[in-house]
């Protein structure tokens, strides 16, 4: 993936293409003192207008617990050079140990949300607002409504589909293992 790119907005009428397709993030957050960043595979958009995303976080993680505390969150699309971070992220606790500082994760702050820590090294960024969610089991499904979206110049191509060639995506298999998204196949057109 490129590293040198700049980061540009994202039209939040574009912000669910983002995530359309799937991919594993990362959730990043604060507690007003210190960031946290966990892995969550379980994410996926629920409205275009307004942008609405859901997450199902565990509640015993420091992921949620921030973000009843602060009432937002930063969904993080990592790429696929990324398995290392990920696993990390998604293996250590906010509750023991500053992930951020740990492994020097660099890290810039939302447009929106000024207070947001949003993961540099990923590929796009979605800032959002937490409204209300819903209880699944042991986990809640943490609803949120994007009040900013940016990614690397370069991600969404002139359709506002993910550039998956240059941007691969990684997608949870389960334990250590990913599939990695790097190739798209289009179907022909639909005649009815
Ligand atoms: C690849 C991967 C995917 C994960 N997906 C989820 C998920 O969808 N929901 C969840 O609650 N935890 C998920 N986890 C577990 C959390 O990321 C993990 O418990 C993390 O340590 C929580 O950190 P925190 O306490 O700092 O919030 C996943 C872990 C990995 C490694």
């Amino acid at each position: 993936m490129p590293t040198d790119t700049e980061i540009i907005a994202v039209d939040l009428e574009w912000a669910y293409r983002l995530l359309g397709f799937g991919p594993l993030v990362l959730v990043s957050t604060t507690d007003g003192m210190r960031p946290d960043v966990s892995a969550i595979a379980w994410c996926c958009p629920c409205a275009k207008e307004p942008p609405t995303f859901a997450l199902a976080i565990g509640k015993g993680h420091k992921t949620y617990q921030n973000i009843m505390k602060t009432g937002y969150f930063g969904i993080n699309v990592p790429t696929a050079d990324l398995t290392d971070l990920v696993l990390y992220a998604g293996t250590a606790s906010g509750h023991r140990v500053d992930k951020f500082d740990a492994r020097r994760i660099p890290y810039h702050l939302g447009q929106q949300l000024p207070s947001l820590p949003l993961v540099s090294q990923c590929a796009a960024w979605l800032e959002c607002k937490l409204i209300p969610s819903s209880e699944a089991g042991d986990n809640s499904v943490v609803m949120g409504r994007a009040v900013a979206a940016s990614s690397r110049a370069g991600v969404l191509l002139d359709d506002h589909t993910w550039n998956v060639e240059v941007y691969p995506t990684l997608h949870h298999l389960g334990g250590r293992n990913f599939l990695v998204g790097e190739r798209r196949v289009q179907a022909a057109p639909v005649k009815l």
